[in-house]
């Protein structure tokens, strides 16, 4: 089987090849990726030399180059996307343009192509946002009421999914994930970012009061869910996937890493909140668990000691990355 995988340079889709790569040895894979700031081949080191691995630089939103990459696949798997908030908010534009035109295009030439299945990664940010004292949570069913440009963008793009799956019957799944974390991660995003200037003596900047919640993932259990949705998901069907069954405010995870490095709460630093900051996201993935079989294999308590522990070992990746956001 050969699998067409976008973005698989940036941090879940490079995760998602070494796990893909290690337990279904005789796949091919190709990584079609941009290689904007956020996609590291380095991430890759381990396959590079594969003889069933091809790295294909290419841009999703070229047509010509989607088709010459894309030729002779099975499968298309697409992570590739700007995926930063933050950034979505100082430039939205490349936002829409990679995340649905782009989208688009891979989805008229995976038409083309006769396609085995088009899986497509998302997020739970497209739901909305719920009340921080509420116990309701995100589902399949939930309609789409997206808040910052990044997420407006990834709802167009399920749309997209959605139509060419009842307009042309395109075998199409999505995935909509919580906040993943776990080796490989741009040191911008909230954990690895905590980790790393912890490690460096510096500050942690933490938006407004701290009280947000979301729903974490480790990376390694969602390269397992789209895994499972690839093998035994329904076509047309949507997928929610998700890590925790309590809530955990940004705050005590920053608290959490603070604790496993044994430094003190004094390098926690309030900053100017995020505007339009989205309280509380809580995905129910019971329908993953009772379809495929699927849960997180550990806790995140377990999950934020080896994270904390890939980035000591590994200081030399995030060093350079750095020096991008700084
Ligand atoms: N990281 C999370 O917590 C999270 C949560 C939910 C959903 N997602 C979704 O998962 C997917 C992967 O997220 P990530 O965190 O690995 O992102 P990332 O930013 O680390 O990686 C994105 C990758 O896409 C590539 N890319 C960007 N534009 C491209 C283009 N036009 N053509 C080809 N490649 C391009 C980049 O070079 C990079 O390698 C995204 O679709 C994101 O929306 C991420």
């Amino acid at each position: 089987m050969k699998l067409f995988v976008t973005g698989g340079a940036g941090f879940i889709g490079s995760n998602f090849i070494l796990y893909w790569m290690k337990k279904y040895p005789n796949d091919k894979i190709v990584n079609f990726d941009k290689l904007t700031y956020a996609g590291n081949l380095e991430n890759l080191t381990a396959v590079s030399n594969n003889p069933n691995y091809y790295f294909v630089k290419g841009d999703i939103c070229n047509k010509k180059e989607v088709e010459e990459g894309m030729d002779g696949s099975d499968i298309v798997v697409n992570f590739a996307a700007e995926s930063h908030v933050d950034r979505s908010i100082t430039d939205p534009s490349i936002f829409a343009k990679t995340n649905v035109l782009g989208t688009q295009v891979l989805l008229e030439v995976a038409l083309k192509y006769k396609i085995a299945r088009f899986h497509h990664i998302s997020t739970d940010e497209v739901f909305g946002t719920l009340p921080l004292d509420s116990d309701e949570k995100f589902n399949e069913q939930t309609p789409k009421n997206p808040r910052s440009p990044y997420a407006a963008t990834k709802a167009a793009s399920d749309h997209l999914l959605n139509a060419y799956n009842i307009t042309y019957g395109l075998n199409t799944t999505i995935t909509n994930c919580s906040n993943n974390y776990g080796p490989y991660q741009f040191p911008e995003k909230l954990i690895p970012l905590a980790i790393t200037n912890l490690l460096e003596g510096k500050k942690v900047p933490v938006y407004g009061d701290g009280k947000y919640v979301r729903d974490w993932l480790y990376v390694n259990d969602h390269c397992r869910a789209i895994d499972a949705v690839l093998k035994n998901g329904i076509v047309g069907e949507v997928y929610c996937v998700g890590g925790l069954n309590t809530d955990i405010s940004n705050l005590e995870i920053v608290k959490k890493i603070i604790k496993i490095l044994g430094k003190d709460e004094g390098s926690i630093e309030f900053v100017k909140d995020r505007p339009g900051h989205d309280r509380k996201y809580a995905v129910d993935w019971r329908k993953i668990k009772q379809e495929l079989g699927w849960e997180p294999k550990h806790d995140m308590e377990f999950y934020l000691e080896e994270t904390v522990k890939w980035y000591k070992n590994n200081s030399s990746w995030w060093k350079r990355l750095k020096k991008v956001v700084e």
